[in-house]
């Protein structure tokens, strides 16, 4: 393909911003297209970046009805309620799509999601910049050089002491904790990365069984919101601010996880993956931003003793927004460019979404449940 690729938008709001900036840092990649449903949104987006030529829609369904836009590609940065259609109607349009964060709401959303993707013979790749970090692609490699042997116990998760993501006093926000947006709160918004952390480091085994918790004592706390409109937003508040599970994994792995927009506490933990040659320990980390918390230490014998191996942080020279997302773009646009697969394959974050999707029909139930995926 030697003409430039031609690229939409869909939901111009928060996040847009970032796959907007790192398209416009490819050279052969034009933004034409951006579609949201609130008036006027689309038009104020480009102006502040500066895109010139553009053409704005009030929906998706709106913009993909357009053929003279010769659409090859569309990001999907709408809330996670609108994914699976957004998805779905680009991809029966034979349009490649770059999803965001969380996959969906629900399993049998990603399983239409999958066979839209395979009906359309087009790409979609999930939005996990973690992917492209040095560090974060150092826990893969270390896990499967088989430096840890056959792993047993992951303990992955994370949090915020007070970080429900309301916005600013100026600019609040309520998208990421409606119900009819966002359905999924901390679970879905940073539990899927801390997921995706571990299980793409094992080549991500099946999901069995799951017994799930949620809740959300702080979002519905008026008390909260120091600042916002106080009774509003904890109002509005219908997802959850903490989750935890015990996950069962194919091979006899367990997977014990803990996520959290807002506790107290400083940390739930750090990640611990333990192997029967050896452990690894992922200082503390808030993954959504894309890299571990430090430098990370190997835990095995040598020569028959106890010994602690520390793995250097790896350094570039770049700030690491621009190195994750420039990494998270330019697989996409090279996949398409080159006829390549996904670089984050909608096949593995399955298993993500139908943990997520798991751990909220356990709570909700009280018991632990199958995971059930349907045939694709
Ligand atoms: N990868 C990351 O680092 C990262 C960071 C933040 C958010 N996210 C994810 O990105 C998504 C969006 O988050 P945000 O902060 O940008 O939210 P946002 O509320 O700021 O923006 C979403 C926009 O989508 C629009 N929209 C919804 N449905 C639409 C439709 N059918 N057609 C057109 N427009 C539609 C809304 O009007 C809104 O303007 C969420 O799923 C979130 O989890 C990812």
């Amino acid at each position: 393909m030697d003409r430039k690729l031609r690229v939409g938008i869909i939901g111009c709001g928060g996040i847009a911003n970032s796959h907007a900036k790192a398209y416009l840092r490819q050279p052969d990649v034009k933004i034409v297209a951006g579609a949201d449903l609130v008036e006027g949104k689309t038009a104020k987006f480009f102006e502040n970046l500066g895109v010139e030529g553009a053409k704005c829609y009030n929906s998706h369904t709106e913009m993909l009805a357009d053929e003279s836009l010769k659409l090859d590609a569309v990001s999907v940065c709408t809330y996670n309620c609108t994914h699976a259609e957004c998805t779905i109607a680009a991809l029966e349009k034979g349009i490649h799509v770059l999803l965001e964060k969380p996959m969906c709401v629900t399993t049998e959303e990603a399983v239409d999601m999958i066979r839209a993707e395979k009906k359309s013979g087009k790409l979609l790749s999930l939005g996990f910049q973690p992917r492209f970090e040095p560090n974060m692609q150092m826990i893969k490699k270390i896990v499967q050089s088989g430096e840890l042997g056959e792993i047993y116990y992951i303990q992955t998760g994370g949090g915020r002491r007070c970080g429900i993501p309301v916005g600013t006093l100026e600019n609040p926000k309520d998208t990421f904790v409606r119900e009819d947006t966002a359905a999924l709160g901390a679970v879905g918004d940073i539990g899927c990365y801390s997921l995706d952390m571990v299980l793409n480091a094992l080549g991500y085994p099946k999901p069995l069984r799951v017994t799930g918790y949620k809740s959300n004592f702080f979002g519905t706390n008026p008390d909260y919101y120091a600042g916002h409109d106080k009774a509003d937003m904890s109002q509005k508040f219908g997802v959850d601010d903490f989750a935890a599970a015990f996950i069962r994994l194919e091979g006899g792995i367990i997977l014990d996880f803990r996520i959290a927009w807002a506790m107290h506490l400083d940390t739930p933990g750090d990640t611990i993956i333990m192997g029967k040659k050896g452990s690894l320990r992922i200082p503390s980390t808030d993954c959504w931003n894309g890299a571990p918390g430090g430098a990370m230490t190997i835990y095995h014998d040598v020569g028959g003793r106890p010994t602690q191996t520390t793995v250097p942080l790896i350094t570039y020279n770049k700030p690491l927004g621009e190195y994750i997302w420039d990494g998270k773009i330019r697989s996409f646009v090279d996949a398409i460019k080159n006829g390549g697969s996904a670089p984050v394959p909608s096949s593995e974050i399955l298993y993500n979404q139908a943990i997520i999707d798991s751990i909220c029909k356990s709570a909700e139930l009280g018991m632990e449940v199958e995971v059930e995926i349907p045939e694709i």
